[in-house]
């Protein structure tokens, strides 16, 4: 089957977003690598009838599109901010709406950013048990930021910049045959 788009898609309440941030640099970035076409949302472009919402079909248009569309990927880039030591409540109300066989074997890079340092294994501790009931494939690189990562709205740090790449070397390997040959060809 030929692959089709990278989704990144960012739990962020509120904007301009950090996360939202993160996810686009790492949607782009492996898009780039894969010659694939991407497109990134966040809690925002979904609206206000999510929070409404008790199943998928409670969804307007707008919203149930991009659910559609975070389902239909052949790739997920997944961010959300910290909010007391997990992900968003919004977050995982979306993320509850959904089958659980919707998302099985799907590949998935994990992000997240928070305040401090202290919370940078939400993507261990409630980022990956959260995909794993999915059986979905996480890259086993997560990436995290804080504040202090960023400069004038992009990534600044170096460190971030190498885990986004090892990210995406490993989410590669997690690809289907098709998507696989597509990152060779990147990297020649
Ligand atoms: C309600 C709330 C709770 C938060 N809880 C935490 C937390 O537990 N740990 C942490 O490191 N940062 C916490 N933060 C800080 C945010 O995670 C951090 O500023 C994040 O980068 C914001 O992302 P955004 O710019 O995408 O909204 C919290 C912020 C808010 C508003």
């Amino acid at each position: 089957m030929a692959l089709r788009t990278i989704v990144g898609f960012s739990g962020n309440l509120a904007r301009p977003s950090r996360t939202r941030t993160l996810v686009e640099a790492v949607t782009a970035s492996a898009a780039d690598r894969l010659l694939l076409g991407s497109a990134v949302h966040d809690l925002e472009d979904l609206g206000l009838s999510l929070g409404a919402a008790r199943r998928l079909n409670d969804l307007d248009a707008g919203a149930r599109a991009i659910v559609d569309a975070i389902l239909a990927a052949d790739l997920l880039v997944i961010g959300s901010p910290t909010y007391k030591g997990s992900y968003t409540g919004l977050f995982k109300h979306l993320i509850d709406l959904l089958d659980p066989a919707t998302l099985a074997g799907k590949p998935i890079i994990l992000t997240a950013t928070g305040g401090s340092d202290r919370h940078a294994l939400i993507i261990e501790h409630q980022l990956r048990p959260l995909f794993g009931f999915f059986a979905a494939h996480t890259a086993p690189t997560g990436i995290y930021a804080t504040d202090r990562d960023f400069q004038d709205g992009r990534i600044a740090s170096t460190q971030v910049l190498q885990r986004i790449d090892q990210s995406i070397v490993e989410a590669g390997r997690l690809l289907p045959e098709a998507g696989r040959a597509r990152l060779l060809l990147a990297a020649e």
